[in-house]
């Protein structure tokens, strides 16, 4: 049956098959030889929990408290540009699942519809996602932007100073303002569920753009390729004045960083690796996790990424220090697997095998898990010390 898939890797196939493959590559993709996107699930799957028994677990319950709110469940979406190249609507998609389930969407930069609509159609749950380009007034601007529109929680995106060697981007031609030569058009006629619904999306609101340039009113336009190297410790500084609500920063993986991030007054450290799309050779993002965590102490509001591809990942990231968890590509294989169906069944889906997993470690509430879920042994996994209370 159309869409029905099991697991992420079945959406990622079925996503595959249905998107030009410039589109899939884009999202799929990652930088030098791709390994570090692999790494980063491989290293937790190493991970085993350790089954506990005979605890009540009739009921268990998903919804957290984190940076002072509650949500739904304790993952949320992390912010994707250009997401409505995966499919039309992509991100008010997004919009509406945060909305319904009460988990926070994190809305790009780079996002294919402004921040304003996001946030309007989020019902609340839109956090923003700011890269500091170099163009200084328009990272004012869009500060302002999100402070008029009611956002609660900024992030700050630290790992793309420079942005990666993505061989299949390049491979496939994948530029913005996108290029139609031969090779994209016959891309586009070999999949043509895509392309009628990017078409019919088009005639009624033209090409998917990078909205928040596109609107914004000191004429940024959007290079992929730009530095972002308007991000700096004095940035940071300057950041934090100005910003007095929530403020965290995403892209952190080395502890001397976080601990001075943390000192800056930060609400929060993101740790991620980009999902292996910008440095290859950096660690698995779960390791990343692990040391930061002990670095900056257990009551420091902590959020990972990174190779989260369903609900026993994401018991085993907060097992292993995070307090909160965000899906990237799995989101995006369930919107290519089958459109905003495809995002539900994903995101049920995590749901559910959250909760089961949950109950199989005798525990009823997210706030009961720690490193006691974890086992002794972690083969490939040394950082994290043994304990099984
Ligand atoms: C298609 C795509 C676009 C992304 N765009 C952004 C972005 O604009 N800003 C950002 O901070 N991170 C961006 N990321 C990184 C994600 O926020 C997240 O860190 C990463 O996807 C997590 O890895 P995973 O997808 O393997 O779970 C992007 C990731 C993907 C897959």
């Amino acid at each position: 049956m159309a869409g029905r898939f099991f697991s992420s890797d079945e959406a990622r196939l079925m996503a595959r098959s249905r998107l030009p493959r410039m589109m899939f590559d884009f999202v799929d993709g990652a930088a030098g030889d791709e390994s570090l996107r692999d790494i980063n699930s491989r290293v937790i799957d190493a991970i085993r929990l350790m089954p506990r028994v005979l605890a009540d677990v009739a009921t268990r319950d998903l919804s957290n408290r984190f940076l002072g709110m509650e949500t739904g469940s304790p993952f949320g979406i992390a912010p994707m540009g250009m997401c409505n190249l995966t499919w039309p609507g992509a991100d008010m998609m997004l919009a509406r699942a945060a909305a319904a389930r009460r988990i926070p969407v994190c809305v790009s930069t780079a996002s294919s519809t402004t921040l304003e609509a996001m946030q309007e159609v989020a019902g609340g749950n839109a956090w923003f996602q700011l890269y500091a380009d170099r163009s200084a007034a328009f990272t004012d601007e869009l500060v302002d932007r999100a402070e008029a529109a009611a956002y609660e929680v900024l992030i700050l995106t630290v790992d793309v100073p420079v942005l990666s060697q993505r061989i299949r981007d390049l491979r496939n031609g994948f530029k913005y303002p996108f290029h139609w030569g031969p090779r994209q058009i016959w891309d586009l006629a070999t999949h043509p569920r895509w392309s009628i619904a990017t078409l019919g999306a088009t005639l009624a609101g033209g090409l998917p753009r990078t909205m928040n340039y596109a609107t914004s009113s000191s004429g940024a336009s959007f290079e992929r390729g730009a530095d972002r190297t308007g991000a700096d410790w004095d940035y940071l500084e300057r950041l934090r004045s100005r910003w007095k609500r929530k403020l965290v920063i995403k892209g952190v993986q080395c502890p001397a960083d976080a601990e001075r991030i943390k000192s800056v007054g930060a609400d929060a450290i993101w740790v991620s690796n980009h999902g292996g799309r910008q440095l290859n050779a950096a660690p698995s993002a779960i390791e990343a996790l692990a040391a930061v965590r002990d670095t900056v102490g257990d009551d420091y509001p902590v959020i990972m990424d990174g190779g989260i591809r369903s609900g026993e990942h994401v018991v085993k990231a907060l097992a292993c220090g995070a307090d909160f968890v965000m899906l990237g590509r799995t989101v995006m294989y369930g919107i290519g697997a089958d459109a905003e169906r495809g995002l539900s069944r994903m995101l049920d889906q995590v749901s559910k095998e959250t909760a089961t997993v949950m109950g199989l470690l005798g525990h009823s509430s997210v706030a009961g898990l720690g490193r006691h879920c974890l086992t002794s042994s972690h083969p490939g996994f040394a950082v994290l010390p043994a304990s099984n209370a």
